[in-house]
């Protein structure tokens, strides 16, 4: 199926690792052009090269820029428009989770987690707005989580801002329609990515990690038996930029296995 994204320019917000870095190259074999960023410049540059397997170095933009800091955002977005000549599509999927129940959680951490949920989608969606409008309409998929609508205790602050994002996300989707602007969110249960691998390598370091990935399956309930693949969330990150996906915007598509059961 054409998807209709060749030659469409896709800015991914935490691309260097995980389902960013997985969307970047289904992207790229879409004949789209791709630009990422991270914090890390090691791994922003080994992301970079494995992103030329799947399209010639001249598709591939990336740079450092951590999605906090206003300036850093409005450098890696405008580099991006000029390096491609505009932008098309926002992928919001930098970030990571922090755990803790309500009476652990600092200060400093509440604050990390509305910047990085909130402030940083802000900055980037300001900042690629004027791009969008000058090609006539643009996409935009803010990645989620189920914890917005159901949270859970261990995970307080990520949730809760989790759920501000759902919020803003449609608000956007109201703001941005009449410049044919689509914004969706796609909700993450648990994805087999680096934050995971993080986990299992400071957990559990001796354990097999197909065993790991089951245990961890079968303690959260997970109804499909498994956790996801990072491909398995792209594809709906690309069919939600894709042509076929016109008159979807405002709508939260879950990739969770069944996981939850918030409506
Ligand atoms: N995997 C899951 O089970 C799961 C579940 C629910 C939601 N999510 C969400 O899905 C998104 C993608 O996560 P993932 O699992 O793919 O994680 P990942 O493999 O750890 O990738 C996260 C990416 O975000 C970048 N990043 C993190 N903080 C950043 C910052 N301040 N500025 C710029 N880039 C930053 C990382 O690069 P640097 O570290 O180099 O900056 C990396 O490229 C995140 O928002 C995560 O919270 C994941």
């Amino acid at each position: 199926m054409d998807l209709g994204l060749s030659n469409k320019v896709a800015v991914i917000m935490g691309g260097t690792s995980g389902v960013g870095m997985k969307a970047a190259e289904m992207f790229l074999q879409e004949g789209a052009m791709v630009a990422i960023c991270g914090r890390n410049q090691d791994r922003m540059e080994s992301a970079c090269k494995h992103l030329q397997q799947f399209g010639s170095s001249d598709r591939v933009f990336a740079q450092t820029c951590d999605v906090t800091s206003q300036a850093d955002v409005n450098r890696f977005i405008n580099q991006a428009a000029e390096n491609f000549g505009g932008i098309d599509i926002l992928v919001n999927s930098a970030g990571q989770s922090v755990m803790g129940h309500f009476f652990d959680i600092t200060d400093e951490q509440w604050r990390e987690q509305i910047d990085l949920k909130y402030f940083a989608i802000i900055y980037a969606v300001r900042a690629v707005f004027p791009y969008m409008v000058k090609r006539g309409g643009g996409r935009i998929v803010n990645i989620n989580a189920t914890l917005a609508k159901e949270p859970e205790r261990h995970m307080v602050a990520t949730a809760a801002t989790r759920a501000g994002l759902l919020n803003l996300s449609k608000t956007l989707s109201h703001e941005l329609a009449g410049n044919n602007i689509l914004v969706n969110s796609v909700s993450l249960g648990l994805i087999r990515t680096d934050q995971w691998e993080r986990r299992r390598l400071k957990n559990a370091p001796d354990m097999e990690p197909e065993a790991y990935y089951n245990e961890l399956a079968r303690k959260r309930n997970i109804p499909l038996g498994r956790v996801g693949e990072p491909e398995e969330v792209a594809s709906v990150i690309l069919f939600l930029a894709s042509k076929q996906a016109s008159y979807v915007s405002g709508s939260t598509i879950e990739a969770a296995g069944a996981l939850g059961k918030a409506l």
